[in-house]
């Protein structure tokens, strides 16, 4: 990927951030939760949990709009995303990391890019230069793609939710989620410095484990730091 320095704004500020990842229904939130609380007491700092689309209250206005509403052209949809984002990162995700918190979005522009360019009438590079300049560069210090098969996942959320009425792209098919699985597989490949890829099938907590001591890692957190948080997983 390649950014004009003009247009990166890197921070500065002693924060961290992380980014979940994965098709619908994989159990983002719940692992995104869980690592927040769990990276709380293991660095001490405060812990922000947020989510895009829809991570303050304009961006809630956008998630109606884009994921409820009436069809939107597929430039246009881009652009909600990343108008989502621009405002997400602006208000809230930078001047946490400025203040040294942990924070944990429950997908980012990862998402933009698999999802609008799996679309096909986007070219991938074009959406992840739109949300690049809406964030001004910034970046997850570690994305973890939660990768499991499509169809797996719609059927544990059938069942465990029991979710009735489907938002507008996961009524979209099995096919247009295989292809934003493998984008996003694509993605960790091609950066593997940032990414960190967990398979998303087994238990909540045997999920949960294999997250913790990937970012751990990642991070470079100490083994005493680690045990701090040892604990029940979930
Ligand atoms: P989300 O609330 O994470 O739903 P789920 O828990 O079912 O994964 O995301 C809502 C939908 O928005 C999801 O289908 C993916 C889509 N999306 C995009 O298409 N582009 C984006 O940039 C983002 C952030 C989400």
């Amino acid at each position: 990927m390649v950014v004009p320095p003009d247009r990166v704004a890197p921070v500065d500020g002693p924060g961290i951030f992380i980014s979940f990842e994965g098709g619908d229904g994989v159990g983002k939130s719940t692992q995104a939760r869980l690592l927040g609380a769990w990276l709380g007491e293991v660095t001490g700092r405060d812990v922000v949990q947020t989510r895009e689309p829809g991570g303050t209250p304009l961006g809630q206005v956008l998630r109606d709009a884009v994921l409820h509403g009436d069809h939107v052209d597929p430039r246009a949809e881009a652009l909600m995303y990343a108008a989502d984002r621009a405002h997400h990162v602006a208000t809230l995700v930078r001047p946490a990391l400025e203040r040294g918190a942990v924070v944990v979005t429950d997908r980012y522009l990862d998402s933009s890019v698999a999802y609008q360019g799996a679309g096909r009438e986007l070219a991938p590079d074009e959406v992840e230069r739109i949300s690049l300049w809406a964030t001004r560069g910034l970046l997850p210090d570690v994305t973890v793609l939660l990768d499991a098969d499509p169809v797996l996942a719609a059927e544990r959320r059938a069942s465990v939710e029991g979710k009735g009425a489907l938002d507008r792209l996961e009524s979209v098919g099995a096919e247009f989620a295989t292809r934003v699985r493998e984008a996003f597989l694509d993605r960790a490949t091609a950066e593997p410095d940032r990414w960190v890829v967990v398979d998303a099938t087994g238990t909540v907590d045997d999920v949960q484990s294999q997250v913790r001591v990937d970012v751990a890692a990642r991070l470079g957190l100490g083994a005493d730091q680690v045990a701090r948080g040892r604990g029940n997983v979930s």
